[in-house]
């Protein structure tokens, strides 16, 4: 088995040398914009270059491994049990790194034997940096994190996000129509690898979504989980595809039991 802490390490050595290439070509201006699944799922020429960037790091310091990146799909060797599996997201906030806001992430996991074992999130445009190894705990900035300590549902501030598909997103505003009177508040702040280290911080009390892909929670969930967070789907289910809900265990209960209500994991 692959030491977690020093996967670690080089994931954040490569991502903090990746992040930088993200920011320099924010600062010169966005170019090469395309789209993929709908009209307002952009990708840009900086999304690439990061996922080469990423990929080829890898390559040479970790020949062997296998890489699922957002842009390019899964590269390297056919992977066989033990290998080590690099998941990498080269910019989850892409809408926002358009914009210029200052809330976009790369993220970068290793997973072995389908378990997430080591995980980094940076924000190139603050340097805000999140680190996890399972059973390490998570970091950010050296500070160790626990979640909020909050309990009641109706006291708690949820991040949340909608997918591309407009139909998608048609069930996601029922749900949140159900849940806005049941909660502080909702923030919606357009990057689920950093709304997950947001949670783990206690910046939000919890977090929940639909249609998140592994490159989208698979570092991200490492942080929360190690915070201490539940990170599951609804009635029982790994997180994935179908919902990714995270919270301190007593907030758990009454938001999963209440995006179950409202059938948060079904719809398009
Ligand atoms: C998106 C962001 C967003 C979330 C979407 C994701 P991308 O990732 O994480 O916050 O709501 O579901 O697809 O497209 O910016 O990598
Ligand atoms: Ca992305």
């Amino acid at each position: 088995m692959p030491d977690a802490a020093e996967l670690l390490a080089i994931a954040v050595e490569i991502v903090r040398e990746a992040g930088e290439t993200a920011r320099r070509m924010r600062v010169e201006g966005v170019s090469g914009v395309t789209t993929k699944s709908t009209d307002t799922d952009v990708v840009t020429a900086a999304d690439r270059a990061v996922e080469r960037q990423v990929v080829e790091a890898l390559r040479v310091r970790r020949p062997h491994d296998v890489v699922l990146g957002e842009e390019y799909g899964a590269s390297g060797a056919r992977e066989r049990a033990g290998d080590v599996r690099w998941i990498l997201d080269p910019i989850d906030g892409t809408v926002n790194y358009l914009y210029d806001l200052p809330q976009y992430a790369v993220s970068l996991a290793a997973e072995v034997n389908g378990q997430v074992v080591a995980g980094v999130v940076r924000n190139p445009a603050t340097g805000a940096e999140w680190t996890a190894t399972l059973g390490g705990g998570a970091y950010k900035g050296g500070e160790r994190l626990h979640g909020s300590p909050r309990a009641e549902l109706g006291q708690a501030l949820v991040g949340t996000g909608f997918g591309y598909d407009p139909a998608r997103r048609v069930h996601q505003a029922g749900v949140l129509h159900g849940l806005l009177g049941h909660v502080r508040d909702i923030r919606r702040f357009g990057s689920a690898a950093l709304d997950l280290c947001a949670a783990a911080g206690g910046q939000l009390d919890a977090y929940y979504e639909k249609g998140l892909n592994p490159w989208d929670h698979a570092a991200g969930g490492l942080v929360a989980t190690e915070a201490g967070l539940v990170v599951a789907g609804l009635s029982g289910a790994p997180p994935g595809l179908d919902m990714v809900v995270a919270a301190p265990p007593a907030l758990f209960k009454p938001l999963h039991d209440r995006l179950a209500e409202l059938d948060a994991a079904g719809g398009p």
